[in-house]
């Protein structure tokens, strides 16, 4: 039910939130607690998701946490019934965990493939699933996936990460479509680089190709048309849209915000 002393977008609404103890997830947390949502966080570091937590409490309404590993079927079985119990049912869900590993696609460790795709994909896969079940029942929601720019082309020495991206774009499409007749709308975000602690996982593609970390962030940016890199807080504008009754008519669409840099 709305609550008239929390004005916003996102009022009366529920969402769970992956990947929330930090980054992008944290900042879409954030504003979905100010636009008046109640929340239920959820990543593997207890004491990051207790600070995003308090932060979220500061704008009022109910946020719970869980402790899970999305990669693990059994944790996120038992997340998405303490969703459920907690905020009495999810209206929006923000998936949004995933990691990331730069290597050679010849030096690529099959158990560090393996990792990238157990939560990027099979943790994608996991909650989705299980959430629909749930949203189908109630015949209403909305599922926001955060792919990538990694999901729409290739790049050099990350092949894992953008073969998990290009699958969770692929998820997206296939929900869409099952799920637009149950009335559930299923999207995703499309980032290019973001400032977070993943972005600091590129310095290895500086020591793959022997080059200073600031000279691959020169790099990087160079195929930016806007030429800066994005903060956490743009990405979350566009969760807003999504989690929110402006976006009804949008589902299986794969949206890129990322400074222009598929453009060249
Ligand atoms: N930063 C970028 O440039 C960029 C660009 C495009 C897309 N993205 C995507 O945006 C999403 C968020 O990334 P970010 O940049 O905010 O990265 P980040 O700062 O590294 O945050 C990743 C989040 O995922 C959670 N996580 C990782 N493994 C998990 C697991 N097994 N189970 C549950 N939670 C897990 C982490 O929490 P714990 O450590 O507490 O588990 C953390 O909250 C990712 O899907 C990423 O691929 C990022």
């Amino acid at each position: 039910m709305a609550d008239v002393s929390r004005p916003g977008r996102l009022n009366g609404r529920t969402a769970l939130v992956t990947g929330a103890s930090r980054g992008i997830g944290r900042a879409i947390a954030l504003r979905y607690a100010q636009e008046g949502a109640d929340l239920l966080l959820t990543a593997t570091n207890r004491a990051k998701l207790e600070e995003t937590s308090a932060l979220a409490q500061a704008h009022g309404g109910r946020v719970g946490l869980y402790v899970a590993d999305v990669s693990d079927r059994a944790a996120v079985l038992a997340l998405v019934d303490a969703a459920v119990a907690t905020l009495g049912h999810i209206d929006v869900l923000v998936n949004n965990a995933g990691v990331y590993k730069a290597a050679r696609l010849v030096d690529y460790a099959p158990e560090d493939f393996d990792r990238v795709m157990q939560v990027n994909v099979y943790g994608a896969f996991h909650v989705m699933q299980l959430v629909l079940r749930h949203m189908q029942a109630r015949g209403r929601g909305k599922v926001i996936n955060i792919a990538s720019t990694a999901g729409k082309w290739g790049s050099m020495n990350q092949s894992a990460y953008n073969a998990s991206k290009h699958a969770l774009v692929g998820l997206t499409r296939c929900a869409g479509l099952e799920m637009g007749p149950h009335g559930i709308n299923v999207n995703a975000i499309c980032p290019g680089f973001v400032e977070t602690d993943m972005l600091e996982a590129f310095r290895a593609h500086g020591t793959i190709l022997g080059v200073p970390f600031d000279k691959v962030k020169e790099a990087a940016l160079a195929r930016v048309p806007l030429r800066r890199f994005l903060k956490p807080e743009e990405i979350a504008e566009l969760a807003v849209y999504l989690g929110a009754s402006e976006s009804d008519g949008m589902t299986g669409q794969s949206l890129l915000l990322d400074g222009g840099m598929l453009l060249v």
